[in-house]
């Protein structure tokens, strides 16, 4: 009896421990866990079964993968029952999951992974490699690991087809090795598409062989640190020295390299605004021909309200045919160098007021029946979209193709809340939806009084909120959705990854995981787990969950009252009035401060079980007295 006392409670520990190691971003649709585990040996060797190319370069891909961390060889065979981890590419489809869906069975002494498609191999390999320790993402062999994934019977598929993710490359560069990182990097939570700006205001990358200038010229600009948007303005003579550009023969690299990771490439190409490098490289295309330079980061436009005004004119000349002329040259090379489907126009943030008066604009107005200014970006996107057609691609843009009509067969990423897609998708256009308010990765994670300058705020649990189908939509018309990382304050790839993770961990389970499986307190614990993963692969990631949030309000007397609240469950927040730093000795917030008097700086700074997990944050008390509005 005690005998069996003891197995049981063995039994029931060693399945708390599987549990525990079953931590998979984004959430599987169903994960059965089993009792055992299986563990790698040097011996280990990957069989493959069938004869699918793609299918074998999953297999390289994991053991290439397994190989470094473990030091083990991991010889991938074809069709060998001996080997250990076998690849199937299934006979009788399997209909519920799908293209990228998969079956993992993990068990003492095997471990089987089966797909419709290769693809789906991939993302089961993708989850098999979450269930090993967090040391197998470690870029050195690391002895002393016991390299074992609990039994685990999975059954999973995605969501939606469509789960993006957009780098910017045009404000800041970032070389061909940094973009095939962040692929490495987006692939482990099944995103499958890389959205790539290619060009902005600020710098063109995207060699065009027939127009070199845009290149030349287009792709660099003055070098300036510092605060975004208010640089100075460079002078004529002064070096344009900061950029680069890919070729095209980089462009097919990594289009191969993301292929490879099944992940398509969607190049952006922003027009008819957002265009000052294209103007500065062939100043003909603008309405008003004259000296440009690529912008270097300073002010250029005036943001306000309702609309915005260029200071220096960045958009094309809608009423000239040379911009047709050229944007064919353009696409031809564009479509030639990505097989994706879709090709993206931009579309975005036009500024109209030198458009509104140009002769040439108020001639083709009357000439095309053209009412206002949206009839004119209306009339501009529709002969894009045939331009883009032409080449055999489909159009997508931001959500201000809508103004003005949209044309005939574009698709269209809503990216001002929701808003755009429910309109595209209510006339039948195919939507990807990226709102700002969820998915925008550039803006706040934490409090800007201690977070990297940017502006707006989208905290994780805002993220985690992404819902892409909007009551009443017909959800076959969306395609899926995408975070966006802009990079204007985003100097480096540490800083990248800082703003893409864990946001991106929040978003890619709203476009995988089947809604009603989501779950923020178990995502959050999940989150924790690949923290540890990200550290043993280097790479940069947000704490501002485990900060403190400050809710400043004025009370019925005028008063400053403080709320403290933070993110995630379990935390506690200490602080102190008194300029000193404080730890868990000090007071603990349990309710909402009043400010002693004379007070300067409210000081928090948040514990769990003992140890410090956020950051101190130093408050001045007038800066939350601004927040509340009080004078
Ligand atoms: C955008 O954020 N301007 C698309």
């Amino acid at each position: 009896m005690k005998n069996c006392l003891c197995a049981l409670l063995i039994a029931a520990a060693s399945f708390a421990h599987a549990q525990q190691m079953v931590s998979i971003i984004p959430q599987p649709v169903s994960v059965q866990i089993n009792d055992g585990s299986f563990r790698l040996e040097p011996s280990t060797s990957i069989g493959v079964f069938g004869n699918n190319s793609d299918a074998d370069k999953v297999a390289r891909y994991l053991s290439d993968k397994l190989r470094t961390p473990t030091g083990f060889l991991f010889e991938v065979k074809k069709n060998d029952r001996s080997s250990k981890i076998r690849m199937i590419i299934l006979k009788n489809k399997d209909s519920v999951i799908g293209k990228e869906g998969y079956l993992l069975s993990v068990f003492r002494d095997s471990v089987s992974i089966q797909a419709n498609e290769p693809a789906g191999l991939f993302y089961g390999t993708q989850t098999f490699l979450q269930l090993l320790p967090a040391e197998i993402e470690s870029k050195a062999t690391v002895g002393e690991v016991i390299w074992e994934a609990p039994c685990v019977s999975v059954k999973d598929y995605p969501r939606f087809a469509w789960r993006g993710l957009m780098l910017d490359v045009s404000r800041h560069f970032f070389t061909k090795e940094q973009v095939k990182q962040f692929i490495d990097e987006m692939i482990p939570y099944k995103y499958n598409v890389l959205h790539w700006h290619l060009t902005d205001d600020q710098e063109w990358r995207i060699e065009i062989k027939s127009l070199p200038r845009l290149t030349s010229v287009g792709a660099w600009r003055a070098e300036r640190v510092g605060d975004w948007g208010n640089f100075t303005k460079p002078s004529p003579d002064e070096p344009k020295d900061y950029g680069g550009f890919y070729t095209q023969e980089d462009i097919k690299e990594i289009v191969q390299y993301a292929k490879d990771r099944f992940v398509s490439v969607l190049p952006e190409i922003d027009i008819p605004g957002h265009s000052l490098a294209m103007v500065a490289s062939y100043p003909e295309v603008s309405c008003t021909p004259g000296q440009y330079q690529v912008n270097s980061g300073e002010k250029f436009m005036d943001w306000y309200a309702n609309g915005f005004t260029a200071l220096i004119d960045n958009t094309l000349c809608p009423a000239n045919e040379i911009v047709y002329q050229y944007l064919d040259k353009v696409f031809t090379e564009v479509a030639q160098l990505f097989p994706f489907e879709y090709i993206h126009m931009g579309g975005d943030e036009c500024a109209k007021n030198f458009w509104e008066k140009s002769d040439a604009i108020t001639q083709l107005m009357k000439k095309e029946k053209l009412k206002d200014m949206h009839e004119v970006q209306s009339y501009f996107v529709k002969r894009v979209e045939k331009i883009i057609e032409s080449k055999k691609k489909k159009l997508i843009g931001w959500d201000e193709i809508l103004e003005g009509g949209l044309a005939p067969n574009a698709a269209v990423m809503s990216w001002r809340g929701i808003k755009g897609g429910i309109e595209a998708a209510s006339m039948g256009h195919k939507v990807v939806m990226s709102p700002n308010q969820n998915v925008y990765i550039d803006l706040y994670q934490g409090d800007p009084i201690c977070e990297p300058k940017t502006y707006g705020m989208v905290r994780l649990n805002k993220a985690y909120q992404f819902e892409p189908v909007p009551d009443g939509v017909k959800p076959e018309l969306i395609l899926g959705g995408q975070a966006n990382l802009w990079t204007e304050r985003v100097t480096n790839m540490r800083h990248a990854q800082y703003m893409t993770w864990p946001r991106s961990f929040a978003i890619s389970e709203s476009l995988w995981s089947p809604k009603e499986k989501k779950n923020w307190d178990d995502f959050v614990g999940r989150v924790e787990k690949q923290f540890r993963r990200f550290d043993a692969a280097q790479v940069k990631y947000a704490t501002t969950l485990y900060d403190a949030i400050f809710n400043p309000r004025k009370d019925g007397k005028g008063t400053l009252e403080i709320e403290l609240t933070t993110e995630v469950n379990g935390i506690d927040i200490y602080y102190s009035f008194d300029e000193s730093n404080p730890d868990r000795y000090y007071p603990k917030y349990t309710a909402p401060l009043m400010v002693p008097k004379d007070a300067v700086t409210l000081k928090v700074v948040t514990y769990r079980d003992g140890q410090q997990i956020g950051k101190q944050i130093n408050m001045p008390i007038d800066e939350l007295k601004r927040r509340a509005k009080i004078k």
